[in-house]
């Protein structure tokens, strides 16, 4: 079977294997040059942190060992191409926008996505048309915009270049997204779907199917995320006669280092070979450990488990007067660390691998529900009513933003301006207020909100003051 081949990882190990003699970069020299403390932990990845020697080839023009690894990745993804990323999904979210529009050019583009997605619409300094998310009571948050919202966008944007989607979100949720990219290609229009916690739906029937198999013309996987790949090895999948492929090319190399990791290369040879090799019966196991794991964690005084599309990921929904802070708190202080807290929520991602830790966990949750307190006065924010409108446009396009002057004002103080920042609290880095928007009295209320939560939002060193465009 192809797909038990890893030439990359194969061509690296060879080189090693011959003790090669370092006249080049890295300035490590094959992990010679280390301090001593670090080399145990480095020593066998820096063996392998190689160049573009002879037999290794360029992530930038591949014709060999790199090629023949993104070929078996394309082969197993089912893509017509598919191209390694050594700067996360971000580098890719960035390449397709930018290979398909350009300044002024209209693109459509669901509101709740990723800042990578934000940051590729300000660089290419086109004019995104937002359609808003629907708001999922059951979830406690918004979802994904409806397939009517997507029709009346494109209706009133037939002349959009792409259409950019996020499948599934953050937390394992889905949405019919088939018949949005169906809609779309009735005007001609490519999909771009940022799927970068979707790498594993390609194992199997259990879990649901990628955005690649439903028509999507370009899909970006955080390999990093959810397969065993290291972390920033993500994967670029091209599957489309709207999407230019040349101009994915020229943007990959445009935003990606020209000194790629090989290790990180390799690891994604590694993960692609991990996930096409994997049994029904290591499935099987894996999806009884979540269920095993969902159930250990059940807590229904404090929280209630969400039902989840994707079976790994185990989100805790808070009860009224359950603090998702202090109950993340109480799990990083028994040293089980979740991946995302929210102001409602806390979620977990089972590996794929069954779990092992099933006594300690037990232990831990146990001491857990003894420590944790509710509180009746706990705050609780009312979130539903975030986006107003199911169609937005920017309040100033990118080219004029460049031409204002700004200043800082008091958060509370905020409303009725123009951001001059994206405020974005991270996990799960989805904007709040997007530079270029007009700042709303519920913008104020839940920045405010979350900022005593003790949310962490990004690049920000005055918690308390926000950039806006003078009037
Ligand atoms: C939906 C989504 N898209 C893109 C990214 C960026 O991925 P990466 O960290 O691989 O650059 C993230 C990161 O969390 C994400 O959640």
């Amino acid at each position: 079977m192809k797909q038990k081949a890893t030439p990359l990882f194969d061509a690296l190990q060879q080189f090693s294997e011959m003790s090669p003699i370092s006249f080049h970069v890295p300035g490590h020299k094959n992990g010679g040059i280390f301090p001593e403390n670090a080399q145990a932990y480095f020593n066998s990845v820096l063996k392998l942190d190689m160049t573009e020697l002879p037999g290794l080839d360029d992530l930038h023009a591949p014709q060999g060992a790199i090629a023949e690894a993104q070929n078996l990745a394309a082969e197993y993804f089912g893509a017509d191409n598919t191209y390694f990323l050594v700067g996360g999904s971000t580098a890719g979210n960035l390449a397709m926008i930018l290979a398909t529009c350009s300044t002024d050019e209209k693109i459509i583009v669901q509101r709740n996505s990723h800042k990578s997605i934000f940051n590729g619409l300000e660089l290419s300094g086109a004019r995104p048309v937002f359609i808003t998310p629907e708001f999922d009571d059951s979830e406690g948050r918004y979802t994904a915009p409806s397939s009517t919202t997507l029709k009346d966008a494109l209706k009133q944007h037939p002349d959009a270049k792409a259409v950019v989607l996020t499948y599934p979100d953050y937390f394992g949720k889905l949405f019919p997204i088939k018949e949005s990219i169906e809609l779309a290609h009735e005007y001609n229009i490519p999909v771009l779907v940022d799927e970068a916690h979707g790498v594993h739906f390609s194992l199997d029937k259990a879990f649901p199917q990628s955005a690649l198999d439903l028509g999507a013309d370009v899909v970006v996987h955080s390999a990093h995320k959810m397969a065993p790949a290291m972390t920033m090895g993500s994967f670029l999948h091209l599957r489309s006669k709207l999407v230019s492929k040349a101009k994915i090319m020229h943007y990959l190399q445009l935003i990606q280092s020209s000194s790629p990791s090989y290790p990180l290369m390799a690891s994604l040879d590694i993960a692609r070979l991990f996930l096409a090799t994997m049994h029904r019966e290591e499935i099987n196991n894996i999806l009884e450990s979540a269920a095993m794991v969902k159930e250990i964690l059940k807590a229904p005084d404090f929280w209630d488990i969400l039902p989840a599309n994707d079976p790994l990921k185990l989100t805790l929904h808070m009860n009224q007067g359950v603090s998702a802070k202090d109950a993340a708190s109480l799990f990083e202080d028994q040293k089980v660390f979740p991946e995302l807290v929210t102001h409602n929520q806390v979620l977990f991602i089972h590996g794929l691998a069954p779990f092992e830790n099933t006594d300690y966990l037990k232990k831990a949750v146990k001491r857990i529900k003894e420590q944790l307190k509710i509180n009746p006065n706990h705050a609780t924010i009312e979130v539903s009513n975030l986006f107003r409108g199911s169609i937005q446009e920017l309040a100033v396009s990118y080219q004029t933003m460049q031409q204002l002057e700004t200043k800082q004002v008091p958060l509370n103080e905020s409303s009725g301006y123009v951001a001059a920042e994206a405020i974005i609290p991270y996990p799960p880095g989805i904007p709040l207020i997007l530079k270029g928007e007009l700042v709303t009295d519920e913008h104020v209320i839940i920045i405010g909100h979350l900022i005593e939560q003790g949310v962490t939002i990004q690049h920000r060193d005055i918690t308390n003051e926000i950039s806006v465009f003078s009037r």
